[in-house]
């Protein structure tokens, strides 16, 4: 990857956001983008025509156009693993063999999610889900958003390793009646093997003979799971050239394609596929991952802002918080480029958020009159979840749409206690409505603007080693006790656990 040239960006002068309004009456049409059900507002951040000529060239030297091309050839674009990320060929947009290979894996999730709903394991009412980060934050946010009228089945996703969530997942199933999918792409993971471990149990518990017959297995090493003891016709092996945050796509959306439906699954695909063609071919001041990211990126490296906010405006897209901050933090949450040099830039900001209006009453004040700037986004449908009262509805798009125009006009007042001081950015995504097609749209839209911001810093997307040293020192602290740390750890392990 070749190293971006930084030195000119910016240089301009940098104007607020009322005089860029004030001075380019096409400004939200030329900051607007329309894609697959989606429009993308990005008028009221700072990006001007100044700021995206100097993006558009820092990202022709950063060879993003090459970078696409890598992505969705099947390159080796996760260099420290030598793989390729092939997330978009699960969409049907990758190299010939890797789309081919995702067919045949669809093929045959479609076999089993139609073997299960012919009653081949039994009556079955409950799934399971046991996964943890993208084996399981993905499927948890697709299940809530889009399960709520239409699932087929109850669908609980458990990821801690903490009993309580399996015990809360697992009280009102019925063991005889629930389907067990451990996700892993690994399937060497301490909480989700913990996990499936104790469903067994409970299976055992409640009278199931042969609780391995009700296990199925999503996973890129086919053999562990095996091993493990599930039977190879419930094993839905996948690319291990699929990331674990880009894995809902292949058999970890197992429960999705189940509990939802096969058309609703295939909805989903062709919703991030409409997302990748955007991608791939629009240019860059009408892509819109690509805006995004240049407002991203403005803002935590000419501004220094060291997180960013989203706010969804809608309960189904309640989750997408958690799931973006797996996403953009263990993405590019890194202090090295992808040839192992210091980044010498900040790199992904903190991704937070919350709900409208909720968050409203909590924590906005600091984004009115906090120190901190904090980019803001918001996610909004147009067509409400509910058959209730439409003020419902209304009052929920108003409230959005007003945090906007507040964070952006400020209100000016001698009471310092009661100064808005306005210009503060944010982008606004509204949605048609929470479908699967736009769903899928959304979150391929997401991955790609994570892509645009590692290719511009010079960062490998793909790997994520920062989450291992913990992991090691767990494992070594249930192996060897509490010798060899520091004097903290030391007593805080005695004191909980004693001699582990
Ligand atoms: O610990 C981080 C991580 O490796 C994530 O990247 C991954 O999504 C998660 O753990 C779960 O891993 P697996 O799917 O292999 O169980």
């Amino acid at each position: 990857m070749t190293a971006a040239n930084w030195d000119k960006l910016g240089k301009h002068e940098q104007r607020d956001l009322a005089t860029l309004f004030k001075a380019d009456t096409q400004r939200v049409a030329k900051l607007t983008v329309e894609e697959a059900g989606l429009r993308f507002d990005l008028s009221k951040t700072h990006l001007d025509s100044d700021l995206l000529d100097d993006f558009a060239q820092l990202a022709d030297g950063a060879g993003l156009a090459k970078a696409k091309e890598a992505l969705f050839s099947g390159a080796v674009v996760n260099p420290t693993e030598g793989r390729a990320a092939e997330h978009t060929a699960e969409r049907g947009n990758g190299n010939a063999e890797a789309v081919s290979s995702a067919r045949r894996l669809q093929t045959r999730m479609r076999g089993l999610v139609e073997a299960i709903d012919a009653g081949a394991l039994g009556e079955i009412l409950h799934i399971l889900h046991i996964g943890i980060g993208g084996s399981a934050l993905g499927p948890k946010l697709l299940i809530d958003a889009l399960g709520r009228d239409d699932a087929r089945y109850d669908v609980k996703v458990v990821s801690n390793v903490d009993g309580s969530a399996l015990a809360e997942a697992v009280k009102d199933m019925d063991p005889h009646k629930t389907i067990v999918a451990v996700a892993s792409k690994t399937f060497t993971t301490t909480e989700t093997l913990l996990n499936a471990t104790s469903a067994m149990e409970w299976m055992r518990e409640g009278g199931v003979a042969d609780p391995y017959a009700q296990f199925v297995a999503l996973t890129a090493y086919p053999d562990k799971a095996i091993e493990w003891g599930i039977d190879e016709s419930r094993v839905l092996p996948f690319n291990e050239a699929v990331g674990g945050r880009y894995s809902l796509w292949c058999s970890i959306g197992f429960p999705v394609a189940l509990g939802l439906g096969w058309a609703a699954y295939e909805e989903l695909l062709e919703g991030a596929a409409a997302m990748d063609r955007h991608f791939r071919n629009a240019p860059p001041l009408v892509n819109a991952p690509t805006l995004a990211a240049f407002a991203d990126l403005y803002y935590t490296q000419l501004k220094a802002c060291q997180t960013r906010a989203i706010f969804a405006y809608d309960e189904r897209l309640r989750l997408l918080p958690d799931y973006l901050q797996q996403l953009e933090m263990e993405s590019n949450g890194k202090s090295v480029t992808a040839d192992g040099e210091p980044l010498g830039r900040n790199s992904a900001p903190v991704t937070w958020g919350g709900v409208g209006t909720d968050a409203q009453h909590a924590v906005f004040q600091l984004l009115h009159q906090g120190t901190h700037l904090i980019p803001v986004e918001f996610l909004a449908s147009k067509t409400p979840g509910h058959d209730f009262d439409p003020a419902h509805h209304e009052t929920l798009l108003v409230n959005c749409f007003a945090q906007g125009a507040a964070l952006m006009a400020g209100r000016q007042s001698d009471d310092g206690a009661r100064n808005y001081a306005g210009n503060r950015p944010s982008a606004t995504i509204l949605l048609d409505d929470v479908t699967p097609s736009t769903v899928g749209a959304l979150i391929a839209f997401y991955e790609h603007r994570t892509f645009v911001n590692a290719v511009l810093l010079g960062i490998n997307p793909f790997d994520q080693f920062g989450v291992e040293l913990g992991k090691e020192i767990a494992k070594s602290i249930g192996e060897n006790g509490p010798s060899g740390f520091d004097a903290s750890t030391t007593a805080l392990i005695e004191a909980a656990l004693g001699d582990v």
